[in-house]
């Protein structure tokens, strides 16, 4: 097969550790077809999908159920979370078998209504994932601050978009980042923070760093790139958990990811109808927006305009999620042995993101009419084009295939861990595996 890619760079593709395709139970948001063919036209080859559908991936059936549909229906390669919470406790056995790229544990309430672990069962379940070595993934914003803040502001009658983010101020993913990592710690169990919005959560994500403890980070193109100034121009479309802050986070955020206190890029891409995203009553459950089309592009502007460069954002968007998920190096490099997941860019083209153009279901973000520069031509996945000249290539559904860690990490060293409460949770017959 030939095909030309003269003036293209050959980049690894990107891998996002973080998206929403809704499938099963939400197929009119997203489905694993359509989300997928959204990635391959955005250069990337491989997605972790979030639990948070119907129903929940809380049970080894409700993942069997998911590994079903994303396998006949995947363009690209992708990782299944399974929830970590009280539903889940009794299923790890069954869901670590079945295959997992992580575990998802929601601190604060989400789409999908799934409840908050208390602090006591966040440590029970940390201490039970640490010996798998597998990675927790973090939605770090605490509830019952947050909700007690929404019940004031909803009594108080307000409802524009900006309550949203005064519901959700950094401290509630502050607090949240701090907690998880003290039961990171105590427990040894490998942590990931999801979405960081904020300038002040990385002084508890580099606390915890220097104690020692195996915690990672993500943030996604729309915490760098806007600010409150877009609340006006995009009105409830802009809503997303957590809230999209104040402008002054940028800088905080940029040299987080240069130092590489923050690893990596992720898009939490989360895809509802126009008609969802533009109700009237801001404290919908509808949050989010589609985001694994245009990160791309939206990175590699900066690449353009000489921000950094392009071996920084293959750092950020595809070798730091294969090693922070234990992929590396059949996926998120250039090497012998590794997968020959592609993205074919123009580096110096310059085009407009426009929702209707989107392959994702849900064609509505903030991101329309933005200007970039930097377009994926073609993308190829394990040495096959998915997507060519900017169309799918006919038969890429289901070729997508399940990724899972090489080799089950390590475990690291728990620094606090209770002996005489590590005696009792050996003798149950689950923890046994
Ligand atoms: C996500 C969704 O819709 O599933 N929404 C969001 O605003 N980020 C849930 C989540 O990531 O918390
Ligand atoms: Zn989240
Ligand atoms: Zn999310």
């Amino acid at each position: 097969e030939t095909f030309d890619a003269a003036g293209l760079h050959i980049l690894p593709g990107a891998i996002d550790v973080h998206v929403h395709f809704r499938d099963p139970g939400y197929t009119h948001k997203e489905d694993f077809e359509s989300g997928t063919a959204a990635a391959a036209f955005g250069g990337v080859t491989t997605v972790f999908d979030m639990p948070n559908t119907l129903p929940t991936v809380a049970t080894g059936a409700a993942l069997a159920q998911k590994h079903a549909v994303a396998a006949a229906k995947a363009c690209v390669d992708y990782g299944l979370y399974a929830v970590l919470g009280e539903e889940s406790l009794d299923h790890l056995p069954d869901l670590i078998a079945g295959g997992i790229i992580g575990f998802k544990l929601y601190m604060g309430n989400t789409f999908g209504r799934i409840p908050s672990p208390s602090t006591g069962a966040m440590l029970e379940a940390f201490e039970r994932v640490a010996p798998t070595g597998l990675r927790i993934a973090l939605h770090a914003e605490t509830n019952s601050i947050m909700e007690r803040r929404q019940a004031r502001l909803a009594a108080s009658g307000r409802s524009d978009p900006l309550a949203h983010l005064a519901s959700r101020p950094a401290v509630v993913a502050v607090e949240a980042v701090a907690r998880a990592a003290i039961l990171a710690e105590w427990t040894g169990a490998r942590i990931h923070v999801l979405h960081i919005s904020s300038a002040a959560e990385l002084a508890p994500l580099r606390d915890a760093r220097a104690r020692g403890v195996d915690v990672t980070g993500e943030t996604c193109p729309h915490y760098l790139l806007l600010g409150t100034a877009d609340y006006a121009r995009c009105g409830g479309v802009i809503r997303v958990n957590p809230p999209v802050r104040e402008a002054d986070n940028h800088g905080p955020l940029w040299a987080a990811l240069r130092d590489g206190t923050i690893d990596m890029i992720a898009t939490d891409h989360a895809p509802h109808t126009p008609e969802e995203k533009t109700r009237a009553d801001i404290w919908a459950v509808d949050c989010g927006f589609p985001g694994v089309e245009s990160q791309m592009p939206l990175m590699l502007s900066g690449v353009a305009q000489g921000h950094y460069s392009v071996c920084d954002y293959v750092r950020w968007s595809a070798e730091n999620p294969a090693k922070v998920f234990g992929l590396h190096p059949r996926k998120g490099a250039v090497a012998v042995g590794a997968d020959a997941d592609f993205a074919f860019v123009d580096l110096a083209r310059r085009w407009t993101l426009r929702d209707a153009d989107l392959q994702s279901r849900s064609k509505i973000s903030p991101w329309d009419g933005r200007a970039v520069t930097g377009l994926p031509v073609h993308t190829m996945v394990r040495g096959r084009f998915v997507m060519r000249d900017r169309a799918l290539v006919p038969g890429s559904a289901g070729f997508g295939r399940s990724v899972h860690p090489l080799q089950s990490m390590p475990p690291a060293q728990p620094r606090h861990q209770d002996q005489s409460l590590a005696a009792v949770t050996a003798q149950r017959p689950e923890a046994a595996e």
